[in-house]
């Protein structure tokens, strides 16, 4: 990475927060708990942080069974969980990652009370897909700690991290949560605090040119998507990615990033308005662009 790493940085953190207990908050977690951290899950919704505990104990059931890893690295790792629907549980956290829903008034108001709770943390990270990391650090006095920490969906498989750096953190904060990301045994990859990052940047007017070719008849959704899986070596096309996002996902992150952006390919297709209105949203409907089988 381009900045100096602060000697600080390179300690390994031995216990982080997670803020969140949905798809992400959990995933994130089993990454770091995999990786000998001890993790404090919060959520305000007790149902929650209980069926995390059993997607991430059956995670790890599922990687002992595979040989993967030990039995005892599993259930040590299982140990070293603790979950409650008090923030203040995260007073002793040394970097704190938050993965609540996308929602800038809730996210907002969240780093407020971090700021003040977490005073030992060394980063406060959010996962955003689509919020500014400067807007959602708005309201705090001091927005140094905080930086952007975007996983991919499932959190727990896929190597990948954007640690997104916005004009106002420290040195310090990004070096300790690039550390951390890489301690879990993720890649890093570094961008500036601008509309949808580097993936999300580039894979949705993607998926709205592939929605476009289907729309004009040049051909088939299979067909659009065998090409790019054969020609280009994806291992899924654009058309069944959209539908596994959520056509719902990807018309609001599309609207939103042609409000910033402003490009013409961000412009999202009527097709796509069209299926979103009937319903069809994709895999979590059962039918999008795709028939999907229950
Ligand atoms: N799902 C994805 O594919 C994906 C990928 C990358 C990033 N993200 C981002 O990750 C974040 C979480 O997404 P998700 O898909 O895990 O959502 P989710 O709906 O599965 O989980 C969100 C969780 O936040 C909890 N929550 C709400 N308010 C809270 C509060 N005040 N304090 C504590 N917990 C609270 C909810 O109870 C819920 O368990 C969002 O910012 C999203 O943009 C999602």
């Amino acid at each position: 990475m381009s900045t100096r790493r602060t000697g600080l940085a390179m300690t390994k953190l031995s216990q982080v927060g997670v803020l969140g207990g949905g798809t992400m908050g959990s995933g994130i977690a089993q990454t770091a708990l995999l990786a000998g951290v001890e993790v404090t899950l919060v959520d305000v919704d007790q149902g929650q942080l209980e069926r995390a505990r059993g997607v991430i104990g059956s995670g790890i059931e599922r990687l002992v069974s595979r040989a993967r890893i030990e039995a005892e690295q599993g259930e040590a790792a299982l140990a070293a969980l603790n979950t409650s629907t008090d923030l203040e549980a995260l007073a002793s956290a040394q970097g704190v990652i938050e993965a609540v829903s996308e929602n800038l008034a809730l996210k907002q108001g969240i780093f407020e009370r971090l700021e003040h709770v977490c005073s030992d943390a060394r980063f406060l990270a959010s996962n955003t897909s689509s919020l500014s990391i400067q807007e959602i650090c708005e309201r705090m006095q001091d927005p140094s700690r905080v930086v952007g920490l975007h996983y991919f969906n499932p959190a727990q498989v896929l190597p990948l991290v954007e640690v997104v750096v916005p004009l106002t953190a420290s040195d310090e904060a990004v070096d300790t949560a690039w550390a951390f990301v890489e301690s879990t045994g993720k890649t890093p990859v570094r961008v500036k605090d601008t509309p949808a990052f580097i993936v999300n940047r580039l894979l949705v007017p993607f998926c709205l040119s592939a929605l476009r070719l289907w729309e004009s008849g040049v051909a088939t959704a299979e067909d659009i998507d065998r090409a790019c899986q054969l020609g280009l070596g994806h291992s899924m096309g654009p058309l069944a990615t959209a539908d596994l996002v959520g056509l719902d996902v990807l018309l609001d992150v599309a609207e939103s990033m042609q409000r910033e952006i402003g490009e013409p390919t961000l412009s999202p297709p009527t097709i796509l308005r069209r299926l979103v209105s009937a319903g069809r949203l994709g895999r979590k409907t059962g039918r999008g662009i795709y028939e999907h089988g229950s």
